[in-house]
């Protein structure tokens, strides 16, 4: 059993647990994940490692209440125990002497985004981040992105902070202006990801993107997380999931995140007991 150390809200339905995972933390990288359930025979849900601390043993997950499970997962409170939490798992990001680089992290895409500008920012690299939500309310760990930040640049969609409109638009100006960066990580809705990789391409700069979003139990069966990179089939919980922006399919990876909307919307229409709208969604 694993217990829940610490809960908060990041945002309305964004929340973030530190769990107390010894094991886990001592082993973590960035870029891994979790398995969690929460109970004995309850559904396994991938989960991004947002931080840990080995010293501690602590590992820190941030989730959005968007289906069934994490619904129920965000009523657990301070105290309460996960049946299971399973990691590191996936490959972790190593970086080599990288002097300057940019972070950019879209919605929930901040998260995973955090531990590797942290141990970049470890490692002596001047880093500059661009971080981004729909609306003011949605934007998540400014404060732990600032602080291992040279630079950070705000954005939301609706210019209720920092600057409005997305933040591919500030990368873009960023690169116009003749900055250069020896990597660009983005992490953000597969959307996102494509056009910001798209915009780099040109500049010959290698970009990191994080597949988190298209995993669906994380364990290399289900093959729900089946990905074309550099004309090669990969498996982004298993291969990934960072992986090279410029060689991603995104287009192929887009169609796929449509595959299990349908068995997701029932779900989650049986769990609010009928009462809901999502089956008209
Ligand atoms: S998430 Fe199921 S195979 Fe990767």
């Amino acid at each position: 059993m694993f217990q829940i150390l610490d809960k908060q809200d990041l945002a309305p339905s964004i929340k973030q647990f530190v769990i107390d995972a010894p094991l886990v933390a001592q082993k973590a990288q960035p870029g891994q994940f979790i398995i969690l359930r929460i109970k004995e025979g309850g559904e396994r849900i991938p989960l991004t490692i947002a931080d840990y601390d080995a010293k501690q043993g602590t590992v820190t997950v941030v989730f959005q209440e968007v289906g069934k499970t994490t619904l129920e997962l965000g009523t657990l409170k301070t105290g309460d125990y996960l049946a299971d939490f399973v990691g590191p798992l996936g490959e972790g990001v190593k970086f080599k002497n990288h002097k300057k680089v940019l972070g950019i992290g879209g919605g929930l895409g901040v998260a995973p985004l955090y531990p590797k500008l942290k141990i970049l920012h470890q490692q002596g690299a001047y880093v500059e981040s661009i971080i981004g939500a729909k609306t003011a309310d949605l934007l998540i760990m400014e404060q732990q992105i600032k602080a291992v930040s040279n630079k950070t640049h705000i954005c939301t969609d609706d210019g209720t902070k920092g600057r409005h409109g997305f933040v591919t638009v500030v990368l873009k100006e960023l690169l116009e202006q003749g900055e250069k960066y020896d990597e660009i990580i983005i992490i953000g809705p597969p959307i996102l990801m494509k056009i910001a990789a798209e915009i780099t391409k040109p500049y010959g700069i290698p970009t990191m993107v994080s597949l988190n979003p298209i995993m669906v139990d994380g364990t290399g069966m289900c093959g729900g997380c089946r990905v074309t990179v550099g004309g090669e089939t990969k498996f982004a919980c298993v291969d990934g999931p960072a992986f090279d922006g410029h060689k991603v399919d995104f287009d192929e990876l887009m169609k796929r995140l449509q595959t299990y909307k349908t068995e997701e919307t029932t779900a989650l229409h049986k769990h609010k007991g009928g009462n809901c709208k999502c089956h008209q969604q």
